[in-house]
């Protein structure tokens, strides 16, 4: 990969393609700084050059133009205070001051550009929009892996304007090293665990799992769906009843590969959708009429455990349950332990996918897996086996 350590950045003026797209609170303030911290080291190897670093990101999904509450200037405290040092801030990210303020970095400067969004012809991919920000550096730098599967102005598009100053930077290269690892050069046995509520989310990942995988452990909300389709009572738990012949589909095939699927043997179930219902244990795969299941059981958990403390390779995406309420945590719990386990046994583990990241965090376990992904939609689409504009663009 042609990343930033190639270049020495003394007297460079780099544009950094940031995914900035942190979550807020109704106070501005940043709730999960993780995709803000990432980018530390690539924005400090260039100042460290004796380079200037203009910034550019997106910040939710405005419509409708400049909206304060999609601001970036929400941001610039806290990146000052990360990296130490004053960031400026652009409240445009095109146009006369946002030219200005980049021609008048010195080295070892940061600007932070306003949103991308605020201009339709991002999202577009607009060659015009994509020149005006080029024309604010003269090295693009791009390390936005969780935008790296949108074809918009600043992650694609602008790499024509850099021909032979393009470059990807450290979350990027840590981000496409670890996602490779684990689908294409896996230690065996390679253990994917996959939850998450729907199996439509997912089966395009599971698909291409089951040319690498030998064990895909399933649970969530998508794992009724597997029972509806096996033929089980499932009460009112959640299911897909249009994706039964697919959930067929993907154990005939895992059958006829000899990868094995493991499902739940015992669920927790509740008479409503709330921490404080009346909650059952239940073996078995029956699940009768008023119940719906909400996590694993206490068998599963012990099975995937195991399981997962056998493999050298393990893949975590997509929560076992509702762990955002207390009652049916356990087995999205379990599994956050499980990854620490067997990465102390010396097994290569990857969490990706937003929620299992914040499960990870919530159970504090995220330095003791081996990679936790920064991104989402992203990094599912790259697991799918798409090629991402953001990548190639640097890589054509
Ligand atoms: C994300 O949070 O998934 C990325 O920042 C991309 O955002 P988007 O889904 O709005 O394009
Ligand atoms: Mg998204």
């Amino acid at each position: 990969m042609n990343t930033i350590s190639n270049l020495n950045f003394s007297g460079k003026r780099a544009i950094i393609r940031v995914d900035f797209n942190v979550p807020l609170n109704s106070d501005f303030n940043i709730t999960d700084d993780t995709r803000i911290r990432a980018t530390i080291p690539t924005i400090n190897k260039i100042l460290k050059d004796g380079g200037s670093v203009i910034l550019m990101s997106h910040l939710g999904r405005p419509k409708d133009g400049p909206t304060d509450k999609y601001s970036l200037k929400h941001i610039v405290n806290h990146l000052s205070n990360l990296l130490k040092t004053e960031v400026k801030f652009a409240d445009d990210c095109i146009g006369e001051s946002a030219k200005t303020m980049s021609a008048n970095l010195k080295a070892g400067e940061v600007l932070l550009l306003e949103n991308l969004r605020f201009y339709k012809e991002e999202e577009k991919g607009d060659v015009d929009f994509a020149k005006e920000l080029a024309s604010l550096a003269n090295v693009y730098v791009n390390d936005a892996f969780g935008t790296a599967h949108r074809a918009h102005a600043s992650t694609a598009v602008i790499a024509q304007f850099f021909p032979h100053a393009k470059y990807f930077g450290f979350v990027m290269a840590a981000e496409v090293e670890s996602a490779t690892k684990v689908m294409n050069h896996a230690a065996k046995p390679f253990v994917a665990i996959m939850g998450g509520s729907k199996v439509s989310d997912k089966i395009l990942i599971i698909e291409n799992l089951l040319e690498r995988a030998d064990t895909i452990i399933i649970g969530g909300g998508m794992a009724y769906t597997f029972f509806k389709a096996m033929g089980y009572e499932i009460g009112n738990s959640i299911c897909e009843l249009d994706k039964l012949d697919v959930a067929i589909d993907v154990l005939k095939k895992a059958e006829a590969k000899g990868v094995t699927i493991m499902l739940p043997t015992d669920n927790i179930v509740a008479d409503e959708f709330n921490n404080d219902a009346n909650i059952l244990e239940i073996k078995g795969d029956h699940i009768g009429d008023g119940w719906m299941g909400l996590d694993i059981g206490t068998e599963t958990q012990n099975d995937y455990t195991e399981e997962i403390l056998k493999a050298k390779t393990v893949l975590w995406n997509g929560p076992m349950g509702v762990f955002e309420m207390e009652s049916f945590e356990g087995g999205t719990k379990a599994i956050a332990l499980a990854c620490a386990a067997a990465t102390k046994k010396g097994a290569f583990t990857l969490i990706g996918g937003g929620d299992s990241v914040a499960a990870i965090n919530k159970y504090k376990m995220a330095d003791k897996v081996s990679y936790v992904s920064t991104g989402g939609g992203a990094l599912l689409e790259f697991m799918e086996g798409k090629v991402l504009p953001g990548i190639a663009a640097i890589e054509s």
